[in-house]
């Protein structure tokens, strides 16, 4: 089947609903969707120049991998002392040395249907989740999470503990976009679709949702998600997390401040220093 023929399907089966369960050309299509998926032929979000964020997001992507949820039913994958039960349509990936990806012993996890390029380093444990797309050379670091349908781009850094949230449903959501480079600092957390545009950095501890609104300080704006837009941080932006001041009601009586993340400055040398990763590592 070529990917337009794999679309047709997979739309066809999803529209089906609770039909398809138990019909074993629903299954087939499935797999050989997963098996693209895993392959990086397709993609829940691709760039797209054309689209006010630069991603367009590909419903059907997203409608195969809930039709995989449909047509699965629970499976043990319980290993030594460890009990795992999932769908059995998505089993934990298995990664070997012809892959080029490393994934250091220690509690990770990758589950199928994500991507994971060559040259990606998945330090202990971390969790990959289905439909998500990690491209080359980026580092998944200790504690951190890559949601359904994130895509990461190449030589990102998730630092510790970043929490990279999923985005499944509505199948229209625009998934979490990190691009090429970012570096996602330790304790970070984005989330709602979120696009982090490439060179960007998040100092640690920096969380960024829908609701949130971003100070750009070097430019005098402040940016939001719109109904129709996400949050975007915009190429090579640093932003640290930092607090604004309640200016009404009892907040400003309590002397409260919310919590803000600021964009301090847009990268320079300085910065490139400061996010450098040890090549010997790699
Ligand atoms: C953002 C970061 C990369 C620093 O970038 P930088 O370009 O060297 O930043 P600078 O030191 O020039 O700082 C620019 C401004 O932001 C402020 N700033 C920098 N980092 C900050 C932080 N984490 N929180 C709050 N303010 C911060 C600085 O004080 C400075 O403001 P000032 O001029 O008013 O003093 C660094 O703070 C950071 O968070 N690195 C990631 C660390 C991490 O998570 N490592 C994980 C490894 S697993």
């Amino acid at each position: 089947m070529n990917l337009n023929q794999l679309q047709k399907a997979v739309e066809r089966h999803f529209a089906a609903g609770p039909a398809a369960v138990g019909d074993p050309t629903a299954l087939a299509v499935f797999h050989e969707f997963r098996a693209a998926l895993e392959r990086g032929d397709v993609r829940s979000a691709a760039p797209d120049s054309a689209t006010a964020t630069g991603w367009k997001v590909n419903v059907w992507v997203k409608q195969g991998i809930l039709l995989g949820f449909r047509l699965g039913v629970l499976e043990d994958y319980s290993s030594g002392s460890f009990s795992l039960v999932d769908k059995s349509t998505f089993p934990p990936r298995r990664f070997g040395v012809n892959d080029g990806v490393r994934v250091v012993p220690g509690g990770s996890a990758v589950r199928s249907g994500a991507y994971i390029a060559r040259g990606v380093v998945c330090m202990p444990p971390m969790y990959v989740n289905v439909g998500a797309y990690v491209d080359d050379g980026t580092m998944v670091d200790s504690h951190a999470l890559v949601g359904s349908c994130a895509q990461i781009g190449k030589r990102v850094h998730l630092s510790a503990a970043a929490q990279i949230g999923g985005v499944l449903e509505p199948v229209n959501a625009s998934p979490v976009i990190l691009e090429d480079d970012a570096l996602i600092g330790g304790n970070c957390g984005v989330y709602e679709g979120t696009v982090v545009q490439s060179g960007a950095v998040l100092a640690a501890g920096t969380i960024l949702t829908r609701g949130t609104p971003v100070y750009d300080l070097v430019n005098g704006t402040v940016l939001r998600a719109t109904d129709e837009l996400p949050l975007i941080i915009p190429r090579d932006a640093v932003v640290v997390p930092g607090s604004r001041a309640v200016t009404r009601g009892n907040g400003q009586e309590w002397g409260l401040s919310l919590y803000c993340p600021v964009i301090v400055k847009y990268r320079d040398d300085k910065t490139s220093l400061s996010t450098a990763l040890e090549e010997l590592l790699r």
